[in-house]
């Protein structure tokens, strides 16, 4: 058994509206014992993701609620510490849906190994993981994207955002993103390429902005926020767009549904396609999507950012920033040095 102390986050009550502090426990036990067909993981990075707040409340959806007094379950890498599966070796690096602890003890079976010589192993947080397979299949599988053509996305600077730009770019796109801040759009123009950027917070009539920035209208929008950016993106659709719905941040913390513009008109006149997707929906393509973003990180054509707090007692923190926009690319949490 290994000495030392095992801390892991509970959900301690429910929110209502915007989380706070209150709604998560810190407890701290032994590091556990691990029985025969078992690894011990210890956690090195914490991804913090916009649906685990979807997972805090009691209503019925795709991922099921956590538990009041439960750990609060999320994305991990991780290095196996001691091992008695074959499977596993000490020192292997792998990731999976772990408790947020700084110890994780698994069966095998809800983890998977990782190369740490492909690309940095915490990629496997977001380029080389979910929000990347996510920014691939909505965007491929159902933008389909075209040479010419105008690729509008929502939380632009985010995980998923930064790869859904730049994928489009690759595939010959106009590209704008919409986002929270002046150093959020310069990052995406000035370092990603992005052909404009639209600061929503400090644009009064975001309609005219966009329309400014799209001059042939728009063709794919990439949503991941809802609200009253995707009214005003969905005014300008052309003649059979492709809108993918990925997230709604902007509607995860209200109380009661916003009302908003009927779109199914607009649908209609322009002959265009509106789908919902979560990422695995697509889980039969994650060998193509994985294969496709590693090589284009190998030949320099797909950037990422990272930003990385540091500290399990940041966790909560670094979760709730994703609400206040505090990150740019992907927000991880640094847990322990590899
Ligand atoms: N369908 C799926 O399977 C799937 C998988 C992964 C993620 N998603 C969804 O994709 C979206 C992006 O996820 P991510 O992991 O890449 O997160 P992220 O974009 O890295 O982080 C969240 C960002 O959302 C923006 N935001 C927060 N509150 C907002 C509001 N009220 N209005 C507009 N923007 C707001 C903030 O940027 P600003 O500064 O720009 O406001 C914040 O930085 C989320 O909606 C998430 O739920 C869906």
């Amino acid at each position: 058994m290994m000495d030392g102390m095992n801390r892991k986050i509970l959900l301690a009550s429910r929110p209502k509206g915007m989380p706070d502090e209150s709604n998560f426990e810190m407890t701290h036990g032994p590091i556990p014992e691990i029985k025969e067909g078992e690894v011990l993981i210890k956690t090195l990075y914490l991804s913090v993701d916009p649906y685990m707040r979807g997972r805090m409340s009691d209503a019925k959806s795709y991922a099921e609620p956590y538990k009041v007094g439960e750990p609060f379950v999320g994305g991990i890498v991780g290095k196996v510490v001691e091992s008695r599966n074959e499977k596993y070796k000490v020192g292997g690096y792998v990731e999976g849906r772990l408790d947020w602890a700084e110890y994780n003890v698994s069966d095998g079976r809800m983890i998977r190994r990782l190369n740490p010589e492909l690309a940095p192993i915490s990629t496997n947080l977001h380029v080389l993981g979910m929000p990347g397979l996510t920014a691939y299949f909505g965007l491929i599988y159902i933008g389909e994207p075209k040479e010419g053509e105008t690729v509008v996305v929502s939380g632009a600077s985010g995980a998923v955002g930064t790869i859904v730009g730049q994928i489009a770019k690759l595939k010959g796109c106009r590209v704008v993103g919409i986002a929270g801040g002046e150093d959020k759009c310069a990052f995406l123009t000035d370092e990603l390429g992005f052909d404009a950027a639209i600061n929503y917070k400090t644009t009064d009539n975001l309609r005219k902005a966009i329309a400014e920035v799209c001059p042939n209208g728009v063709d794919v929008y990439f949503d991941n926020v809802g609200g009253a950016i995707s009214d005003a993106v969905m005014s300008l659709i052309n003649f059979q767009a492709r809108i993918v719905i990925c997230g709604q941040i902007s509607q995860y913390n209200l109380e009661k549904p916003e009302l908003g513009p009927r779109v199914a008109g607009q649908l209609l006149t322009k002959s265009a396609l509106m789908k919902g997707f979560i990422v695995t929906d697509y889980a039969k393509h994650n060998k193509e999507g994985l294969t496709e973003l590693s090589q284009w990180i190998q030949e320099g054509k797909l950037q990422y950012r990272e930003n990385i707090v540091e500290g399990f007692d940041q966790a909560v923190d670094a979760f709730l920033g994703l609400f206040r926009g505090d990150n740019i690319g992907k927000q991880l949490v640094k847990v322990a040095d590899e």
